[in-house]
């Protein structure tokens, strides 16, 4: 059955990214050899991407090697209600609530699961969708005191698994539901 799964890294004050989009204080972080759930594990298991706007571009502007590409091979939905002229082979523009595309994005995924890239918005309205199973979050041993939020939303989570992984303290959760 797929899941869908946020996979991300914040800072210990629960942002994303500075007000720039910045991540420089998660880039600068030593990481070590170990972890509860590698990157290349995880990324193994994914079978669908999505993405908000703002980590579309920030993943564009600095991870690709060639200008304007999208780095993933997973079949990607990208939310945004701006410039549909960004879809591509692999990538399909798309917006509103994830509810509406969830037949698309398990068809996409195939048997695996679902990995939301970010934002936190996104990845809550994904959570009050019922639509987020996993939450593993990489915890950076900085804070900011402004940004861009980890989880746009309030939700009870259950612990499942922790460790550490260089200076980054790493925490898996199931998400239980919105909180009422
Ligand atoms: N720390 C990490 O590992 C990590 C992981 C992921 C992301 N990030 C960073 O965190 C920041 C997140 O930015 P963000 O909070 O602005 O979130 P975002 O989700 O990446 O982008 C927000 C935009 O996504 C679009 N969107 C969201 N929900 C939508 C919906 N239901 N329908 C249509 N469009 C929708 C809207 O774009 P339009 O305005 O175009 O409609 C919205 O303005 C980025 O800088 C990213 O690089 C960091």
């Amino acid at each position: 059955m797929t899941r869908y799964r946020f996979f991300t890294a914040t800072t210990l004050d629960g942002f994303l990214a500075d007000e720039h989009d910045s991540l420089d204080w998660l880039l600068s972080q030593p990481t070590g050899e170990e972890s509860i759930l590698p990157y290349d594990d995880f990324l193994a298991e994914v079978g669908a991407i999505v993405t908000g706007r703002s980590t579309y571009d920030w993943v564009v502007a600095h991870e690709s090697d060639v200008e304007g590409a999208w780095i993933y091979t997973q079949p990607t939905f990208l939310f945004t209600h701006r410039a549909p002229d960004l879809e591509r082979d692999g990538v399909t523009v798309v917006s509103g609530p994830p509810a509406g595309h969830r037949a698309a994005l398990e068809e996409a995924a195939d048997g695996k699961d679902v990995w939301i890239v970010g934002g936190g918005g996104l990845a809550a309205e994904f959570a009050r969708a019922g639509m987020l199973d996993e939450l593993f979050v990489s915890i950076a041993p900085v804070t900011l005191g402004a940004g861009k939020p980890l989880l746009g939303g309030s939700f009870d989570l259950e612990l499942l698994e922790h460790g550490t992984n260089g200076a980054l303290l790493e925490a898996r959760y199931r998400v239980v539901g919105e909180r009422v």
